[in-house]
């Protein structure tokens, strides 16, 4: 209610258009049917305040859940969530364990409400290294939304785009040994169909938050002709205005595909 309440005098202050108006605007042009996120910026977020790297991450969750919800109401098909790379493991044990409770956390809390949305989970990444109790909890989320049919939240957990190709071109390589291919049927779909993003159409958009101008091992093939969106803002200070800028700065770029 109170951020409500200051969005509504800093519109009045600054003349800007409010939030509903540029929500309306947005959907009279394409909206990006897949928007794929790389949630950066927890750590500083926290370090700034003096805080614990965890506070951060807790602080994150709930900027997940806004963006979901935003997502949703703007008839956004997918929303790919970096949550934890295959490379994260390095971090200190207790930042691990940490980050392996949250998905317990938020779908604890907020499965009932993605159940009422009509919100599809799902998980890509090496699942099988999970945390059993990491684990539970989101096979528990995928079975139970597997029937709903609005946006499909889509998180990368002990995800990493190279260890996503490794994987499927050993399993390509096993399927061709075992002649259940030829090497004439090895083309961009079939690869597509190997990955862990199969089934989904590739990213649209991709917003990286915290002023990273990398991409950090995060889907290179789904990414080839995707447009980026980069803001400095951190993770837990990203607001549906900020989502709303990057659609509209999507729809403002002029998308050839190697054409003219
Ligand atoms: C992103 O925030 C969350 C994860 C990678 C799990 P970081 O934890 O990377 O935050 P910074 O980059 O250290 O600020
Ligand atoms: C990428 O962020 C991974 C996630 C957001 C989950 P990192 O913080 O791990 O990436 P680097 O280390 O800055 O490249
Ligand atoms: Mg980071």
């Amino acid at each position: 209610m109170l951020k409500k309440f200051q969005r509504w005098k800093k519109e009045q202050q600054t003349g800007e258009r409010p939030l509903s108006d540029r929500k309306n605007e947005l959907l009279k042009y394409e909206v990006p049917q897949h928007i794929a996120i790389i949630m950066d910026g927890n750590g500083r977020w926290a370090q700034k305040r003096s805080l614990p790297r965890m506070i951060g991450h807790h602080e994150g969750m709930k900027v997940v859940r806004t963006i979901t919800k935003a997502a949703n109401n703007l008839g956004v098909k997918v929303l790919t969530l970096y949550a934890f790379s295959t490379e994260n493991w390095k971090r200190p044990k207790i930042e691990v364990e940490f980050l392996m409770k949250l998905p317990e956390e938020f779908l604890g809390t907020f499965l009932p409400e993605l159940i009422e949305e009509n919100v599809q989970v799902r998980v890509m990444g090496h699942l099988e290294d999970l945390p059993p109790h990491t684990l539970r909890a989101v096979e528990k989320a995928m079975n139970e939304t597997k029937h709903n049919t609005g946006l499909i939240l889509n998180f990368a957990l002990n995800y990493g785009s190279r260890a996503e190709m490794v994987e499927g071109i050993k399993r390509l390589a096993a399927d061709y040994q075992q002649n259940q291919l030829e090497i004439e049927d090895i083309n961009e779909e079939l690869i597509s169909s190997y990955l862990m993003s199969k089934e989904l159409p590739d990213p649209d958009l991709l917003i990286r938050t915290s002023g990273e101008l990398r991409l950090s091992n995060f889907m290179l093939w789904q990414l080839a002709y995707t447009e980026f969106w980069f803001t400095d803002t951190l993770w837990p200070d990203f607001t549906e205005e900020d989502f709303v800028e990057a659609i509209e700065d999507f729809q403002h770029r002029g998308r050839r595909f190697g054409g003219v």
